[in-house]
This record gives structure tokens, C-alpha cells and sequence, in this order.
């Protein structure tokens, strides 16, 4: 096929899928079946891998693309993203409808929809292209997503008009795809997302795109930013033209003329909410005329044109029977109180996390207590608190244990911190997860360990901690169901390859709480082994710049636990390496004793990126400015740091100047 002709056949196939995907995602009607869809795109995949200098980055196959990213960019919204002022009540509502009509003089027209329960992001077009999309971030400036965000369906990354506009919408997840996503977390041991906000967070915050795709989120527009030569003049029309260009406004849209038929109408969706496929927590209600919203302006939190409505939260009563103490796969120890099974909207509960001791002492909740259970936008119901009156004197106060539940260590509260957990890495409950943590690619980096290989081992009682990894002999691994003795030799060649590791990747493996890569970096800095470290004191290791007191109770509390030592001591007779290695951290020392913060956005690299560079040169990133600071490097739009570190004199690098600094 000649380049021109590839050409002609590739824009034609974009434009079919594209029609396809809008018919899909945006208008919930699809005109072919799933399997004609994906030939579609496979055709189009083949023709791009033939003739790769036509890819552009708008084809529907580049939705997921790209390696893993190490951070987000920042990014300064335009106009800035506001908030919406809340209210609970009817005369609220009138209330509101008061402030308006005094403040324009006329009776305005009221547009209403949905609130959606959901994460607001900002989508920016250009020349009818989608260039880049961000969370709200502090309102001014938020997290570039666009990676994450393309791997959304619905939202069309060339549109067939030529809008240049910054578009404002809630990401979401149906209520389906959330219950299908905590059904799988649940299985993997993981906390379950309490509500599609959070869900939908977690969901952005990944830093690769490909597991983004796996959530299915979704997205409705609802807010215009800003426009450059739209004509629209009112926000009914620009939802209207946002979905003649196949981009997917909220919907249902309702206008009303006075505030009377803006509460009936409101009032008529707190019972029909449950019949929509997505959460809502209420609904909006906007001043529909650009004009009337442009007099009535903005305080610098909220718009004065709009409001939202919040339904009110269900709730029920019901008896507390018992509470039991569960270990999460971090060690964490929850307590979960066990009701007598009641109905709210749609579920039979029985079971509900009370989140920490902290917090059942804050409410009073006793064993054997009636209980008043809620479900606000949540899916997991949460007990607000306690009908005293219903008190017998028979109720239970309850204790944490001073013991793990499942394997009796001693249990350990660090700091300020309200979760109390159980150190040992060799704890049943939280074994899967620790065995996980240490192979994984920024830990240990073994090769060929999955989540399911890792259960096996487990389940069948090969692996007790993960210094038993290094034990395992390939008679075991092959007789695991459906591996074949060449993927056991992949698995023993991994293992041995991963005993080379440095010093650091080794600590940062050992999954003691709160160090991270970066803390487990210093640590290797300062100790030459992990012999060295096991013995050090909390004092010892609060001198370290970087660890604070709380870091260092952690990383003392953990080598305390005996059975923590035998499984260190395991690793280094298997012949794991628990040395530094020459080199391993810094390769120069050019930024010795040094300090950086950076504030604002650098535009030739990212934060991370950044970080990475000066502490490959010996020197350390820090979050805030102090007196120690050596230099703040200010990108576009700096922060208050910048102000702050001009107040204690520190020295200031723009951009430029500090990848000099780096030549
Ligand atoms: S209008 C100036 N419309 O609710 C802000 N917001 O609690 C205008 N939200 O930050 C927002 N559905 O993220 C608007 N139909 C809707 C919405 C909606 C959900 C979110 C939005 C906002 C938050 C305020």
C-alpha cells in the first residue's frame, strides 16, 4: 500500500471510530456490536504499526500510551476553579433566589442538574483538539492528568469544530463499575473506595495510564471556563453545543422559571436518584443567562450565580453487637463493628469499619449500643454516632488489643498517629501484601512474581516471609498449578538476580512504615549495612536530615520485633546483599550538604525529575523553606515559598540557572 493510500484509509477509519465512540460513550446508544468495534480498531492498529509516521497523537489507538510517568506536572488553570456553596434546606434555596433576584432586578431563569458524585477536572481544546486536562488541584493550579484522562471514552480527543475552550466536568464511576472495582480490591486485600469521589481520585492519581483504562471511568461536563469566540450566551446553549460536538454535557438539564419549580424539581430526584446509573449527592442550581452570571460574579471561593442543593443523607438505627479487630495488609488493625442487619437504600448492612480507636472514643460507641447508621453519597455506611437514651448500662467499652490478632506480636501506635499495627513481616494477614511490596519493581524488582504466583506460595505454605522466596527450590515452583518448569527457572533466575540489589532497594523492600524510597536512600547514606541500621537508635536516626521523629520510631519499632531480625537474618544467609554498593547512591557529590526546594512549574522537566537530579548530585529536595534551604528554584508561577525563602534571604535559581547548575 502506498503512503497516501494508507493515508486516506487511516483518516476514514479514525472518523468510523470516532462516530462509533461517541455513539458508545457519549449518547449511550451504540449502533454495532462490541466485536465489530474492536476490528475496527485492530484494522486501524495494524495500518498505524505499518505506517507509524502517521500516528498522530489524536487517533483513537493513542488513548493509552506512553511509559508509566514519574510525577504530574503542575499545571495553572486559566480561570481559576471554584467551589459551590452548599445548602440543605428549601429555604435555603429561597433564600439564595432572594440574593439573585436583588442583586439583577429581574426574575431570573434557573437551569438545574445533577450534582454528580465525582472528581472536578478541567479539559483544555485547542484549534477542536484535546491538549490537556488537569485536577483542581488548590483551585489554581492542579495536576496535569491529560495521560489519564485521554484513556476516558467519552471524552473525544479531536472534535469536528474548531473550539478552543477550557471545559470543567466531574469524573465518575458508575455505580456498577465501582461496585465490580471494591469486588476485585476486596479479593486483592485492598481498602475499598468508600465512594465514587474517592474512587475516582484514586483512580487519577495512578501514574499509569494503562491501569487507569482498566477502571472505566467516566466524565460529565458541567462548567464552562472559558471560551474564545463561542457566541454562546447562556449555559443551556453551551451545553447544547458541547453536545453537538460530541463532547458529553451532564444530563438531565432542567430549566425553571422561578424558585418554586426549582425546588419541586429538585425534590423530585432525592427519591429517583437511586434509579440513576451514577451517584448523585444532590443537584446544582445555575443562573442560566452568561450575562445575568457575569453581574452577579464571583466571591473568591464560590460563584454567586450558582448553588448546590445536598439531598440528605439516609439513615437508620440499629444495635451494635459486637466489634472485632481485622489486620489490613499494611499491619494496620481496624476495629469493625457488627450490627444487627438493617436495610438502607438498597443494601442489608451488617458489617461497617469504625476506622480507629480514636475515633470510637470521640463518638462514645459502646458494645451493645444503638447505633445510628448513614449513607451519604457513600457506598460503605459509616456510624455517625449514638442514642444515649437507649442505654441499659450493660454497654461494653471497648479497648484495642495490645496484641496482633492474628499472630499475637506485640501491636505498636507511632507518634501522632491514630492506626495502631502489627511489625511483623511474617504475619499471617499481612504476609501477601509484605511478600507483594518486597518484589516489586522499585523494591526488590523480582522478575515474574505476580499477585496469584505469590497467594499460591502462600496458600500452600511455601513461603511463611519473604526471605522464604529465596529458599524456594524449582521441584516446588513447578509443581504450583499451570507452571511449567521453564517459567519456575524464570522465577529462580529472578530471585538470584534480585540478590545483587543495593542497599537501599533492600530497605525500602523490608516494608517498614512510613520509608519510602527517598527515606530508605538516606538510610543507605548513612549506614553501610543493615546490620548497622537494625542497631541504630531513635536518636541516631532523628540526626539524619530528611527522617523526622515519627520516621524514626517507625524504623526503631521495626528491628525491635524479633521475629523482624530472624527474617533479615534469613535474607542475608540465602546471600541477598545487605551492603552499600559502591555508587549506589549519589554518582557525584557536587550538591554535598546542599538543600533544594522548588516551587512553581518547571517547564523542561518535572518535579520528580528534578528531585532526582540534585540528589544524584549528593544533594538534598526538601517541601519547605527554611533557613537551611540552599536554594529555591522558582519555576512559572512560583508559590508562597518563593516569598518566604526572599524573607530569609535564601538564594533564588530560576529555571535556566539551575540546569546550569546541573551542567
Ligand atoms: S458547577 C464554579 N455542576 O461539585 C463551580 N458542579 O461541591 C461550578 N459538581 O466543584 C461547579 N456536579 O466539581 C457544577 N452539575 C454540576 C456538578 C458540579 C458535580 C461538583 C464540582 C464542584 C463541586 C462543588
Amino acid at each position: 500500500m502506498k503512503l497516501s493510500q494508507a493515508k486516506t484509509e487511516i483518516e476514514a477509519l479514525r472518523e468510523e471510530i470516532r462516530c462509533h465512540e461517541r455513539k458508545y460513550y457519549v449518547d449511550a446508544k451504540p449502533e454495532i456490536p462490541d466485536t465489530e468495534f474492536d476490528m475496527l480498531m485492530k484494522h486501524l492498529e495494524a495500518l498505524e504499526f505499518e505506517f507509524p509516521e502517521l500516528i498522530t497523537p489524536d487517533s483513537p489507538t493513542q488513548r493509552v500510551g506512553g511509559e508509566p510517568l514519574k510525577g504530574f506536572k503542575q499545571v495553572t488553570h486559566k480561570v481559576p476553579m471554584l467551589s459551590l456553596d452548599n445548602t440543605y434546606s428549601e429555604e435555603e434555596l429561597r433564600a439564595f433566589d432572594e440574593r439573585v433576584r436583588k442583586s439583577l432586578k429581574i426574575e431570573p431563569e434557573y437551569i438545574v442538574e445533577p450534582k454528580i458524585d465525582g472528581l472536578a477536572v478541567n479539559l483544555f481544546y485547542k484549534d477542536g483538539k484535546f491538549m490537556q486536562a488537569s485536577t483542581r488541584g488548590d483551585g489554581a493550579r492542579g495536576d496535569d492528568v491529560s495521560g489519564n484522562i485521554k484513556t476516558i471514552r467519552a471524552v473525544p480527543l479531536k472534535l469536528p469544530v474548531k473550539f478552543e475552550l477550557e471545559v470543567r466536568g466531574e469524573v465518575y464511576l458508575t455505580k456498577e463499575e465501582l461496585a465490580r472495582l471494591n469486588k476485585e480490591r476486596e479479593t486483592e486485600g485492598e481498602e475499598l473506595f468508600a465512594n465514587p469521589r474517592n474512587a475516582a481520585a484514586g483512580s487519577l492519581k495512578l501514574l499509569d495510564p494503562k491501569q487507569v483504562a482498566k477502571r472505566n471511568l467516566n466524565i460529565f461536563l458541567h462548567t464552562l471556563g472559558s471560551a474564545v469566540d463561542s457566541g454562546w450566551t447562556t449555559h443551556e446553549e453551551m451545553l447544547q453545543a458541547l453536545k453537538k460536538a460530541g463532547l458529553p454535557a451532564v444530563t438531565p438539564a432542567q430549566k425553571c422559571n422561578t424558585i418554586g419549580k426549582v425546588i419541586d424539581y429538585v425534590n423530585s430526584w432525592e427519591s429517583k436518584r437511586d434509579s440513576l446509573p451514577f451517584e448523585i449527592d444532590g443537584m446544582v442550581i445555575k443562573v442560566n443567562s452568561f450575562e445575568e452570571q457575569q453581574v452577579l460574579g464571583t466571591t473568591n471561593k464560590s460563584p454567586r450565580y450558582a448553588i448546590a442543593y445536598k439531598f440528605k443523607a439516609r439513615q437508620a438505627l440499629t444495635k451494635l453487637l459486637d466489634i472485632l479487630v481485622q489486620v489490613g495488609r499494611t499491619g494496620i488493625l481496624t476495629p469493625v463493628a457488627v450490627l444487627e442487619p438493617v436495610h438502607l437504600s438498597g443494601s442489608t448492612i451488617s458489617r461497617c469499619t469504625l476506622h480507629n480507636e480514636d475515633e470510637i472514643k470521640r463518638k462514645d460507641i459502646r458494645i451493645g449500643d444503638t447505633v445510628i447508621i448513614e449513607k451519604g453519597g457513600e457506598v460503605i455506611p459509616k456510624v455517625v454516632g449514638v442514642v444515649e437514651s437507649k442505654r441499659t448500662g450493660e454497654e461494653k467499652i471497648f479497648k484495642m488489643p495490645s496484641r496482633c490478632p492474628v499472630c499475637s506480636s506485640k501491636v505498636s501506635r507511632l507518634g501522632e498517629e491514630v492506626a495502631v499495627r502489627c511489625q511483623n513481616v511474617s504475619c499471617k494477614a499481612q504476609l501477601e501484601g509484605r511478600v507483594i511490596h518486597f518484589t516489586r519493581r522499585n523494591a526488590m524488582d523480582i522478575e515474574n512474581f505476580g499477585p496469584a504466583i505469590v497467594e499460591k506460595l502462600i496458600d500452600t505454605g511455601k513461603v511463611k516471609d519473604y526471605a522464604d522466596l529465596y529458599y524456594l527450590e524449582i521441584g516446588e515452583l513447578s509443581e504450583l498449578e499451570r507452571m511449567g518448569e521453564k517459567s519456575a527457572l524464570n522465577l529462580i533466575e529472578g530471585l538470584e538476580k534480585s540478590k545483587g540489589n543495593t542497599l537501599s532497594r533492600l530497605i525500602f523492600a523490608l516494608g517498614i512504615s512510613d520509608v519510602g524510597e527517598n527515606t530508605a536512600e538516606l538510610l543507605a547514606g548513612k549506614y553501610a549495612d543493615l546490620a548497622s541500621l537494625t542497631c541504630a537508635s531513635v536518636e541516631e536516626l532523628q540526626k539524619i536530615r530528611g527522617i523526622g521523629p515519627k520516621v524514626a520510631e517507625s524504623i526503631n519499632n521495626f528491628f525491635l520485633e524479633s521475629h523482624n531480625l530472624k527474617v533479615i537474618e534469613k535474607l542475608a544467609q540465602a546471600g541477598v546483599n545487605t551492603r552499600r554498593k559502591k555508587g549506589e547512591l549519589a554518582t557525584g557529590n557536587k550538591f554535598k550538604d546542599m538543600t533544594f526546594v522548588f516551587t512553581g512549574e518547571l517547564l523542561s522537566l518535572t518535579r520528580d525529575e528534578a528531585e532526582r537530579e540534585v540528589k544524584k548530585l549528593g544533594g538534598a529536595a526538601s517541601g519547605s523553606v527554611s533557613a537551611k534551604t540552599t536554594f529555591v528554584v522558582a519555576g512559572n508561577e512560583p508559590g508562597s515559598k518563593l516569598a518566604k525563602a526572599k524573607k530569609l534571604g535564601v538564594k533564588i535559581l530560576d529555571e535556566e540557572a539551575f540546569k546550569e547548575l546541573l551542567r
